[in-house]
């Protein structure tokens, strides 16, 4: 989906997804030093904010410019900081070895883009750096809760083992639970959840 179709949602005055955190990003930051942390696909924010608020370094980015306002806006009314740039998922880059973790949010793609951004992802973290991922999977279809419409978009373990076998994982489990995130993520949602450590 393109960045114009972004930027209407979040023309929005509310944010959409909230501006709490998403609740399994939060939980894994939780156990984590603070350090530098990448959000790709930040959207409005709110996942890069509470990672500032919680002692990291963000560097966030996204498509859309609308969101990158909203974040801002987030980021000063918690009394944070945070890098957001405006860029696309294929394009962007930061140093080898920089990130001490990532974060994928919903971060839903096509799959090339999503093949690049994965290798990219990899080159970023530090060894002994973290991938924290949730995203819906392919049975997402069946529910009009969120996510893409499109299954090529979902995420599924073997897309996840096939594109990060570099990494250790201690984390991979397809769930359904209760998700309540603003006005586009609620309800009964099938997703995928991926911790791997580089
Ligand atoms: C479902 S939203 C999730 C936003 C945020 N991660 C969250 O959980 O609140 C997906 C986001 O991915 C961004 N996005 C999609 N394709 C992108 C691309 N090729 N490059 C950069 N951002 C992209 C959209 O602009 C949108 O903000």
């Amino acid at each position: 989906m393109q960045a114009n179709f972004w930027d209407e949602r979040y023309s929005a005055s509310e944010y959409i997804y909230g501006e709490a955190p998403n609740t399994f990003f939060a939980g894994q930051l939780q156990k984590l030093k603070p350090g530098h942390i990448i959000l790709p696909c930040d959207g409005e924010g709110r996942n890069g904010v509470y990672a500032a608020t919680q002692g990291w370094t963000v560097s966030a980015f996204d498509q859309s410019t609308e969101g990158q306002k909203k974040a801002l806006q987030l980021a000063a009314k918690k009394g944070v900081t945070i890098s957001y740039d405006i860029a696309d998922a294929a394009e962007v880059d930061y140093p080898a070895n920089s990130a001490d973790a990532v974060a994928l949010i919903f971060a839903h793609l096509p799959p090339e883009p999503r093949a690049i951004l994965l290798a990219k992802v990899l080159s970023w973290l530090k060894p002994g750096g973290r991938l924290i991922l949730e995203a819906y999977n392919p049975a997402q279809l069946n529910n009009d809760t969120g996510g893409p419409k499109d299954v090529s978009m979902l995420y599924t373990e073997e897309i996840l083992a096939d594109s990060l076998k570099a990494l250790h994982t201690e984390m991979l489990e397809t769930l359904r639970l209760h998700i309540e995130e603003g006005t586009y993520h609620t309800g009964m949602s099938d997703v995928i959840r991926y911790v791997g450590v580089k």
